[in-house]
């Protein structure tokens, strides 16, 4: 039966992992499918046409494996690909946008920095949301070049990393924002580090729980939720180099597989 069948979960590479582990804590009964698509990593450089192609290729792949419902684990596929998802396949799609709405509810300097890829920024859905709940303040957009192939190489604690990081937090510390807005799933790995650098004044936010809460809500709704009361099983999928995705996962506490898959 179709609630038995697993949740689906893709992004451009290792980093929606943080967004699979919401879900699986969320949701600990329900087996999921996992695909990095390290090989074409990183989308936030491509064009709309490629990134939208690419999330085909990964549906028709988690459809493959049966999949009951789809998260886009990836801010830069939701920006630029989830409408015509919705609108060609039939099962619902979760998608993950950088989470301005609070942060703009919530700031008192009215100075909000993003961090995001290229091609989240320059989508017309993040415009939308901007113009929608930022009209008071002020959000100070960085794009965090290199920041997701050095994750994707394995290299987050690295003088790299570091040195990037700086070079994009500064500016926004100097213009007095009180709330990060990490736009991109492969950041979340970033907070240890960030928090470092930043005073415990400014709050850092992503998107993950509210993602797995969406993804409960939805199951819910559409009576898809797996009725068993066992823990689901987890496969984890990777058409790049397996060890990066095994050494990130190395802090997650569920059981999993991870596996090599050209798609
Ligand atoms: N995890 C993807 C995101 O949330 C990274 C995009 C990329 O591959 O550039 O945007």
């Amino acid at each position: 039966m179709v609630q038995n069948q697993a949740i689906g979960i893709f992004d451009s590479g290792i980093g929606g992992t943080s967004i699979w582990n919401e879900i699986t804590a969320a949701l600990p009964f329900e087996d999921t499918i996992f695909l990095a698509d390290s090989k074409y990593a990183p989308y936030g450089k491509r064009s709309k046409e490629e990134i939208l192609a690419l999330s085909i290729k990964n549906t028709e792949k988690l459809l493959e494996f049966n999949c009951k419902i789809i998260v886009v684990a990836c801010n830069t596929a939701t920006t630029n690909a989830i409408k015509v998802l919705r609108s060609t396949y039939d099962i619902p799609f979760i998608g993950i946008e950088p989470a301005i709405k609070p942060a703009a509810i919530h700031t008192q300097t009215k100075k909000v920095g993003v961090l995001a890829t290229k091609g989240t920024l320059s989508s017309e859905l993040f415009a939308k949301t901007s113009d929608l709940y930022a009209q008071n303040i002020e959000v100070i957009e960085v794009i965090g070049t290199g920041l997701v192939e050095l994750i994707e190489e394995g290299k987050i604690h690295s003088t790299e990393m570091y040195a990037l990081l700086d070079s994009y937090i500064t500016p926004m510390i100097a213009q007095n924002i009180d709330y990060l807005v990490l736009g991109c799933t492969h950041y979340p790995y970033l907070i240890p580090i960030l928090k470092k650098m930043l005073s415990s004044d400014v709050k850092i936010i992503d998107s993950g729980e509210a993602v797995a809460r969406q993804t409960k809500s939805i199951l819910t709704t559409n009576e898809l939720l797996n009725p068993n009361t066992t823990s689901g099983t987890h496969l984890l999928y990777t058409n790049g180099d397996i060890y990066p995705l095994k050494d990130i996962l190395k802090t997650h506490t569920v059981d999993y597989s991870v596996k090599a898959l050209d798609f």
